[in-house]
């Protein structure tokens, strides 16, 4: 039984401060190359306050927000675009349950990530949130390349 068309899709993907501090980039990316996704957009940067609040606004009003916000903006991180089949949901499948404690082996946070806040990687949930997301940190369309 077919479980619906599969389409090209480009997701968001950010890899955390602890990603970087922990020498984890290259781990990661390969992981996603290795998959077969076609990197279309890549840079180290940094997340401010107010993008922090942007891109989090589904989470301010709860109360780990401000160790959320302290995580965020405490390093760079490596903001990127993959581009490939259903690539929104084989990235999350890549990436793991959000609590690295539950996430399961073999995924990035089930291998690597400590606990529910230093969790390693964002990966876009939706195609309307990867929208939203490529926009908030790229301001502008990836469709060049
Ligand atoms: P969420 O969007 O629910 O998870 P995911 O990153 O898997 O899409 O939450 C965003 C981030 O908020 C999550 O990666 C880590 C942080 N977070 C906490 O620190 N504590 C929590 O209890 C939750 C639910 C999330």
């Amino acid at each position: 039984m077919s479980d619906g068309a599969r389409h090209i899709e480009r997701t968001f993907v950010m890899l955390k401060p602890d990603a970087l501090e922990r020498s984890l980039m290259g781990e990661i990316l390969g992981r996603f190359e290795r998959k077969g996704l076609k990197l279309v957009r890549l840079e180290l940067r940094r997340v401010t306050k107010e993008l922090a609040a942007t891109h989090y606004a589904h989470l301010v009003d709860k109360p780990f927000y401000p160790e959320l916000e302290a995580y965020i903006t405490r390093g760079p991180v490596v903001a990127c675009v993959w581009e490939g089949i259903d690539a929104i949901r084989v990235v999350r499948n890549l990436v793991g349950a959000t609590d690295s404690i539950l996430a399961a082996a073999g995924t990035i946070r089930g291998d690597f990530g400590v606990d529910k806040t230093e969790n390693l990687v964002h990966a876009s949930d939706s195609p309307e949130s990867a929208a939203v997301e490529i926009r908030n940190f790229f301001n502008e369309s990836t469709s060049t390349l």
